[in-house]
């Protein structure tokens, strides 16, 4: 039986990193039938149609499984982004973005290996928002519930438990946000003692770590965190292993999952046969993983590393000069 799974494309470089991804997971010979929605964000819109139309949730909530390109999400006004939508209606609670070294991909460090958790729902992103158009006064709540952190930090300790990861790192900003992230840091600290034994446990405070991981990122294992910090530092950690376009993540409920990297549409070099598909390559080895196609996983990951270990077809973004596709090409022939 083939896997349904949902597929979103996306805009700007989506269709682009989606139709070499494909390319690369149909030399697995995984078998895959795609509900592919083009049709969605601005594209839906011009089209009249809500920016998330009904059926792609549906699509989705059916197959339990979605690959996801970026989506364009207007700035300061018009839509609602896309993605946010899809993890708050999907409650997909759990954002997780791995950040490991390529090998052969020169950076600043070459031992980074962490993990970001990112609580997913709520925090800044929980849309409770007001404008004072009289007295000129923008308030974005951030909404914090016990709940939401328990589920988020439990998330986080029962994977480095399942992965045989050493630690976890809660940042915060308790000191000041005392009420939000201080009901995150106290959730974090009645959890810890359950995994004592099993997964360290220890807090940072969120400008303090920013300065620890572009300098000592090797200390860092698994990263819990709210929303709006998770997003920063999810890209900082992209930031340690080559940027945006080696960076894979992933949406996770207890129903559905999303698998999408970390990085946006592009627009500054969507359609030039830029961008790089690695990031969105390392998400659907996740993706492969969660169906538990192990296999074709390791399969995927190989040929990634061999193409950045031999190092002569890699996209502009990390030193090369080939395009999409010919390093879509390249990994495909390395996947045993
Ligand atoms: P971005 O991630 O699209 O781009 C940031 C920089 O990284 C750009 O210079 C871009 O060229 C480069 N980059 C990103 N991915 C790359 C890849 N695969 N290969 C090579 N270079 C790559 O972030 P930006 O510019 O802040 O956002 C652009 C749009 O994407 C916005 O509308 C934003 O809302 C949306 N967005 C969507 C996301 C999603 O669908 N999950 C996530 C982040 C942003
Ligand atoms: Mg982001």
């Amino acid at each position: 039986m083939p896997y349904s799974v949902t597929l979103i494309p996306g805009d700007g470089i989506g269709p682009e990193v989606t139709d070499a991804t494909l390319q690369v997971l149909e030399a697995t010979g995984v078998d895959f039938e795609w509900e592919r929605f083009e049709e969605v964000g601005t594209a839906a819109v011009e089209a009249g149609r809500d920016e998330l139309p009904r059926e792609v949730l549906e699509s989705i909530r059916e197959n339990q499984v979605a690959l996801k390109g970026p989506v364009t999400t207007p700035v300061g006004e018009g839509f609602t982004s896309v993605n946010v939508q899809l993890r708050q209606k999907l409650d997909l609670y759990a954002n997780v973005r791995p950040c490991q070294n390529l090998p052969g991909l020169e950076t600043p460090f070459d031992d980074v290996d962490l993990i970001v958790f990112r609580e997913n729902t709520e925090g800044l992103y929980a849309g409770v928002e007001n404008f004072d158009e009289r007295l000129q006064i923008a308030d974005s709540i951030a909404r914090v519930t016990r709940r939401g952190s328990e589920r988020i930090i439990r998330f986080c300790f029962e994977y480095a438990k399942k992965h045989g990861r050493k630690k976890v790192t809660l940042a915060h900003k308790a000191n000041i946000l005392k009420s939000s992230t201080g009901l995150f840091l106290e959730v974090g600290e009645a959890t810890a003692p359950e995994y004592a034994g099993t997964v360290e446990y220890e807090d940072r405070i969120i400008d303090n770590m920013a300065m620890q991981l572009v300098m000592y990122p090797q200390q860092y294992d698994c990263i819990v965190t709210t929303n709006l910090f998770g997003d920063i530092l999810s890209d900082l950690g992209a930031g340690l292993i080559g940027g945006l376009g080696v960076t894979a993540g992933a949406n996770i409920g207890d129903d559905e999952a999303v698998f999408e990297a970390v990085h946006g549409s592009a627009p500054d070099i969507a359609g030039e046969g830029k961008a790089n598909p690695t990031a969105l390559l390392r998400t659907a080895v996740m993706m492969l993983e969660h169906l538990d196609e192990d296999e074709a996983a390791r399969a995927v990951e190989d040929a990634v590393f061999a193409a950045y270990r031999d190092g002569e077809v890699l996209t502009p973004d990390v030193g090369g000069t080939a395009s999409t596709g010919e390093f879509a090409a390249h990994v495909a022939e390395r996947v045993a």
